[in-house]
């Protein structure tokens, strides 16, 4: 059945319906196969149209896959960085809304709250597309469904284990996708946190939202404290940061403590499917090339083997290995949201 998606924000996935979000992972490889045939070249649906990417956040992928995929579609895009703009500082979420509302035909806003996000689709009129929050990052999950079917084909029975921060916006975005594919999904981790996952204030509605989903579609979320057991015959295994932007470095130490013994490393993939892939939605600490991990490696490395090269939540055998599909993951991005800029701003 053919979909009409134009004028539709992306705040939540759970706001779509499950042919929808197919239908958004269809178009989205289609748009692949373009770019990869040079199709694009000659084809620039939104020229005219013009886009804001707004971040209270810094970024990488997501902020070069939004100017990217705009400029593939003939659109312009305006870039505001953390420091950018007053929004909610000098001028309230609420009037700049309008503002942009007058000026764009599309937001995309990464940032701490999702009732920002929920605002701006009040108040701006126009799509809005959520880059990342504390509570999500739906862009992410489309990428890494793209990414899981182009590497086991039909999603439907698929397992997939989340290991680490279960309670993060990454972990609840994978599950929400899970839901909508058909996807088995453990979720592997401390067993407080799934506790939150479940019934905690801002998780419990989602969770049972996703279980509604799961009886629909199929696929099942579970939990596991063992991270050797959970990768028994999965088909991928992901994890995230132990620590997510705007929280505070203060946090690596108690949270090492309660992760540590959910780091992806080589015994974990051994345990899975022989051709299981590992995923990332980056950026990641796998060794300590960078200004975190090295700090993390000199003051905590003795105190904590695990991290005693820098690397927390993946070890960088697993990172360098075969296995990791993190880098290919990260260009489905650019595929993914030029997908969702399309269907919702298209002609
Ligand atoms: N995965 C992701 O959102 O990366 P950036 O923070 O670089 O956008
Ligand atoms: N959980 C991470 C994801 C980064 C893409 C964060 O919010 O920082």
């Amino acid at each position: 059945m053919p979909l009409n998606l134009k004028g539709r924000s992306l705040d939540s996935a759970l706001n779509f319906t499950t042919e929808e979000i197919n239908y958004l992972l269809d178009l989205s490889l289609e748009l692949k196969r373009a770019k990869f045939a040079g199709l694009h070249t000659n084809n620039r649906p939104l020229v005219g149209k013009n886009i804001v990417i707004m971040f209270q956040k810094d970024s990488t992928r997501t902020r070069c896959s939004f100017e990217v995929a705009a400029a593939d579609l003939g659109a312009s895009c305006t870039y505001i960085g953390p420091t950018g703009s007053n929004f909610g500082k000098k001028e309230s979420v609420i009037d700049t809304a309008k503002v942009l509302g007058q000026i764009y035909d599309g937001i995309e806003f990464r940032g701490f709250k999702q009732s920002d996000v929920d605002a701006l689709v009040k108040y701006s009129g126009i799509p809005v597309w959520n880059g990342l929050t504390d509570a999500e990052h739906p862009t992410q999950m489309l990428a890494d469904y793209l990414t899981f079917k182009e590497h086991v084909g039909d999603l439907r029975g698929k397992k997939i284990v989340f290991s680490g921060d279960i309670k993060n916006n990454v972990a609840r975005s994978l599950m929400i996708g899970a839901a909508f594919f058909g996807v088995n999904i453990v979720l592997c981790g401390p067993k407080a946190q799934w506790e939150i996952v479940k019934s905690g204030p801002n998780h419990k509605a989602v969770y049972d939202a996703c279980q509604e989903l799961f009886k629909r579609n199929g696929g099942s979320v579970s939990f596991s404290d063992n991270k050797l057991e959970a990768a028994k015959n999965a088909d991928a295994i992901y994890t995230d940061v132990w620590v997510s932007l705007g929280e505070d470095f203060s946090l690596f130490e108690p949270r090492i403590q309660e992760l540590q013994s959910f780091q992806v490393d080589m015994a974990m993939i051994k345990a899975a499917k022989e051709n299981v892939i590992f995923l990332h939605c980056l950026p990641a600490f796998h060794d300590d090339q960078t200004q975190f991990s090295a700090t993390i490696k000199e003051t905590l490395g003795a105190k904590y083997p695990v991290v005693s090269t820098g690397a927390m939540e993946v070890t960088d055998e697993v990172f360098q290995s075969k296995y990791n599909k993190s880098i290919e993951q990260a260009g489905n991005r650019m595929h993914t949201i030029k997908a969702v800029i399309l269907a919702t701003l298209g002609y």
